[in-house]
């Protein structure tokens, strides 16, 4: 999709399509109608009121106008007490998916979006234009191309072009890089197996500029990362360890660390066929904080971005770790494993020591670690977890800039307590009687052993990173959840 920006007006800015979006307190009294020509307000007066428009959040009413813009959609977005920036992407969504059914091939919206100020409005705007026309075709044989390839921003004021220019690059940047996460978390694992990421990986870092390393299997024996390689032993294309590294400057240094299981069967203790089906997005942690990277290098910010990706295949097979295997991990810390399917925080493990070993200022993990996760915070929200206050708030602002949701966890010692073994450090599940509680933050306990006291946060994503259905600006399957909020954190750092 091709977003520009233009000073013009919107009733001037295109001869195809136009959408003007309607507060519910504000119809009859919209600023941007009161500009049309007195022939196209009596025209838009009149279907307001024939169609009984009311503005609820999604109707989407066109209006054929047989001059130049030849159609208007007149789109709801609701009460102006209950209007955000995210409501403007949803109305943006549904005018997208409206214009391009009734074969537009050109919209143009205003950025004078109500609540909004005018460079928020040109991120959130353009972001969504890639996000909402995205749809996972590859292996469809007949594919249904979308017919609309061009939204056009208009109202942009002559004095604010530069700055706007450059929000208008961050929400292509953002955008974009979203849907190419989505596009790898939707590779099935018969295709993206570990070296396939990595190659991917590499050619990614040519494409933007920044540098990737590819730790082999090899490689991972001799660095002592038997966490990445008991998980990986069972599958039949073996793990590794990808790094991405941007340095922009003197700025801070952030570790994004990313769960990298591109199918997790849960191992010997194997998942029902209904847990099990959407295992490729078992990568999503790894997918997402790879092109967070790219949009570091893309945007050149000032800052140093480290990216780590441990990469496996949770499978069962004469070779697959077992229950009651006790490791050495690099660190030196031991894990007794009782539950192959908890593999998420046994490959974190080596993969969040050897970030905390590069020196960062923070380290940011993002992992679709555990069921219990959804059970608490359904398929919107991520959890948020750490061992560093200010850095947990920093998360939570670029999350809400973003609209990407997330709510935090308690992490007091008590959770600890829950996961220590007998026979090694600590246990990679409480217990495989099913009721001990505190899944999702037991997993986070196990993980901080690791980050040797580097401030830390956590995003449980398991039940955001995958959508059941079409929602807004989301597509059945991958939705890139963390990729936008993280470019953003890695933007507002760079100050
Ligand atoms: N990858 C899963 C978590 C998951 C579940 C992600 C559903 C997305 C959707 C993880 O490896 C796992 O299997 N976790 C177990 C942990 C349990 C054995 C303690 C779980 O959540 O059931
Ligand atoms: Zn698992
Ligand atoms: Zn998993």
């Amino acid at each position: 999709m091709d977003v520009k920006l233009t000073s013009e007006q919107l009733l001037k800015s295109t001869k195809d399509t136009i959408a003007i979006f309607f507060l519910k307190d504000h119809i009859k009294t919209n600023e941007i109608i009161s500009k049309f020509t007195p022939e196209l307000k009596t025209l838009l007066q009149a279907v307001i009121g024939e169609c009984e428009f009311t503005a609820e959040p999604d109707q989407c009413i066109p209006v054929h106008t047989k001059t130049n813009p030849r159609m208007i959609l007149l789109v709801g977005c609701g009460e102006k007490a209950k209007f955000n920036h995210e409501r403007a992407r949803l109305a943006l969504s549904t005018a997208i998916r409206t214009a391009n059914s009734l074969n537009a091939k050109e919209l143009s919206v205003s950025i004078t979006v109500p609540e909004t100020d005018s460079e928020d409005a040109v991120i959130s705007l353009a972001e969504t234009a890639h996000l909402c026309t995205y749809k996972f075709d590859t292996y469809k044989s007949e594919k249904k191309p979308i017919k609309l390839n061009s939204l056009i921003l208009a109202d942009a004021p002559e004095k604010d072009f530069k700055k706007l220019t450059q929000s208008l690059q961050a929400g292509n940047v953002l955008g974009s890089l979203t849907i190419k996460t989505r596009d790898l978390v939707n590779t099935p694992p018969d295709v993206c197996t570990p070296d396939y990421f990595a190659d991917y990986a590499v050619k990614l870092g040519k494409e933007y500029g920044f540098k990737v390393t590819v730790f082999g299997k090899k490689e991972l024996e001799k660095m002592n990362m038997q966490g990445i390689l008991h998980v990986g032993a069972g599958g039949a294309h073996p793990p590794c360890l990808v790094t991405a590294e941007y340095k922009g400057g003197k700025g801070k240094k952030i570790a994004f660390v990313g769960k990298g299981v591109c199918f997790d069967s849960g191992g010997l203790d194997i998942k029902p066929a209904n847990g099990m089906d959407t295992m490729k997005m078992d990568k999503a942690g790894a997918c997402t904080v790879l092109h967070v990277l790219a949009g570091c290098a893309k945007l050149g910010l000032k800052g140093n971005y480290l990216a780590v990706m441990p990469l496996v295949e949770n499978m069962p097979g004469n070779l697959a770790y077992k229950p009651g295997d006790l490791i050495v991990t690099r660190s030196k810390k031991t894990i007794e494993v009782l539950n192959t399917d908890a593999e998420g925080r046994v490959i974190l493990s080596d993969a969040l020591f050897y970030a905390s070993e590069q020196k960062p200022d923070y380290i940011i993990d993002v992992a679709t670690l555990t069921g219990a996760c959804i059970v608490a915070l359904g398929n919107s929200v991520a959890g948020l977890m750490g061992n560093n206050k200010e850095l947990a708030e920093m998360l939570k602002s670029s999350a809400a800039k973003r609209y990407e949701r997330v709510w935090e966890f308690p992490m007091d010692d008590d959770f600890y307590e829950m996961i220590k073994s007998d026979y090694a450090d600590i246990k990679n599940v409480v217990s495989n009687t099913p009721g001990s509680g505190a899944g999702t933050i037991t997993a986070a306990k196990f993980l901080e052993v690791f980050v040797n006291n580097t401030p830390w946060v956590h995003l449980d994503i398991a039940g955001p990173a995958w959508a059941i259905q079409e929602k807004g600006y989301l597509s059945t399957g991958a939705t890139g959840f963390g990729m936008r909020m993280l470019l953003q954190t890695a933007i507002d750092f760079s100050g």
